[in-house]
């Protein structure tokens, strides 16, 4: 059911794995100041050392080895890079990803690289407001670069940006994640130049470095929307959902302007690109990344909802929409209170072939949060188990039904720092235990290392 040459891998992130905040030249991130600002983060915790992968990244190959990942998706820290953002190149920094890469590839691993995970220089925020600032782009432009001088002769697969929408709502809208700013603007100026900036770094990929004979893309994330009912509201509310979650970021990317609706629905809140612009970011992703978790049902909201929606204060993000969401209540949860529903996972596959010509798709990444008190129960992670086989199953379905899906990479190899909700959702299929950075494989790690050898789900 899956083609021979499926990429099968599972990723991770740089601040959320590496720790080593404070060593070889590494900068500050705007993670490290959202950690340090108590209150943001559950039990005040921080990346400080996380799974000290940095200092652990060769037993953390050989334990993927061990699994039979082809491939590893990970993130480059920006601050190790350069520690302000826009200055001198660290050697430092160069050599850890120099010697990881290295070390994937001798385990014939193929390293999937992100340039952005959100660990942000903090310097570029406090001295240049971040992503609210276009000049951003030509920043991200040389990093790119350096990134791609410094690894494009070993690194054949980048992703630009790890889910931008979380950056612009979640970073500039909610206040949720770094930079921790609540607007009802900013998340759509953020999101512009996210997206300039991932066009920018194609371009300076496919133009100067052609001969490196690599694939470049961005990877978005979306949640699946089923109509509440069959209504005609109801199906354009669901519609209409999905434009403002995924198309926001996916359009401009392959149709050239962000989708017709939100242009009506935000007027000048919704920044306009330039015929240049437009040019630069049409077809800048060779593939479309996607990280894909959850569904939800969608529906025009009733007056009382619509009340709702308007007092949620949750920075406009939700009530621009004007969709009311709600549960199938014989939906199964993860830990994160996520439905479980891998038929939404097939049709958001779906949804993407329609609207935008049957892309080449990898789901960069899939997973969930389990309940896992302790060790013990951790390793007899079933939950997770099943919902490996099951998202899995129906993306292979998605595959016979004309999806042009080529990978999976699971959402985690171990697991880590998960952002505001510190150590206590375990995401991993390897358990880490904090205290003596032990790893051990649990149920699902088995259960996935032999869909890979199988090449799918048998049973
Ligand atoms: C999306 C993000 O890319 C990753 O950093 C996060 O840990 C997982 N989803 C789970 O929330």
């Amino acid at each position: 059911m899956f083609p021979k040459d499926f990429v099968w891998g599972s990723a991770t992130a740089s601040y959320q794995i590496e720790g080593a905040v404070k060593e070889a030249g590494r900068g500050m991130s705007i993670w490290d100041m959202m950690c340090y600002t108590p209150g943001k983060i559950a039990n005040n915790e921080t990346g400080d050392v996380a799974c000290d992968h940095y200092h652990r990244f060769e037993a953390d190959v050989k334990l993927m080895k061990s699994l039979g990942l082809k491939a590893y998706r990970f993130s480059i820290a920006w601050p190790r890079i350069q520690a302000d953002g826009k200055g001198e190149v660290n050697p430092r920094g160069i050599a850890f990803y120099n010697k990881l890469i290295d070390c994937l590839l001798e385990h014939d691993i193929e390293p999937w690289v992100t340039l952005y995970h959100w660990d942000l220089p903090l310097a570029l925020q406090v001295e240049h407001d971040g992503w609210l600032n276009k000049d951003i782009v030509s920043y991200f432009e040389k990093y790119a670069r350096i990134c791609f001088e410094n690894f494009g002769d070993r690194v054949k697969h980048w992703i630009t940006l790890n889910e931008p929408w979380c950056s612009a709502v979640l970073g500039y809208g909610l206040g949720e994640h770094a930079p921790g700013r609540v607007s009802k603007v900013e998340p759509y100026l953020a999101a512009h130049n996210l997206l300039l900036s991932h066009a920018r770094a194609v371009k300076v990929y496919k133009t100067e470095f052609q001969d490196q004979g690599g694939v470049i893309g961005i990877t978005n994330n979306c949640d699946y929307r089923y109509p509440l009912t069959d209504s005609a509201q109801d199906r354009e509310a669901a519609q209409r959902s999905l434009e403002f979650f995924l198309a926001w970021f996916a359009d401009p990317v392959w149709k050239g302007d962000y989708p017709q609706v939100m242009r009506e629905v935000l007027g000048d809140r919704l920044p306009n690109f330039t015929e240049d612009e437009k040019k630069e970011l049409v077809g800048s992703s060779d593939f479309f990344g996607l990280n894909h978790y959850s569904s939800m049902l969608a529906s025009e909201p009733n007056a009382s909802q619509l009340e709702e929606l308007n007092l949620a204060g949750n920075g406009g993000m939700i009530d621009d929409q004007n969709v009311h969401l709600s549960v199938d209540p014989s939906w199964q949860q993860t830990h994160m209170g996520w439905n479980i529903v891998p038929d939404g996972c097939r049709r958001l596959l779906h949804w993407i072939k329609e609207r935008y010509g049957n892309p080449i798709i990898y789901i960069t990444e899939n997973g969930c949060a389990c309940d896992e008190p302790n060790k013990e129960i951790a390793l007899n992670d079933t939950m997770r188990a099943d919902f490996y086989k099951s998202y899995i199953k129906a993306s292979g379905q998605a595959i016979e039904e004309g999806v042009d899906l080529r990978g999976y990479f699971a959402w985690s190899l171990m697991d880590n720092f998960e952002w505001a909700h510190g150590y206590g959702q375990r995401f991993g299929m390897c358990h880490v235990d904090y205290e003596t950075q032990e790893r051990t494989p649990k149920l699902s790690a088995n259960v996935y290392s032999d869909i890979i050898a199988q090449n799918g789900v048998v049973e």
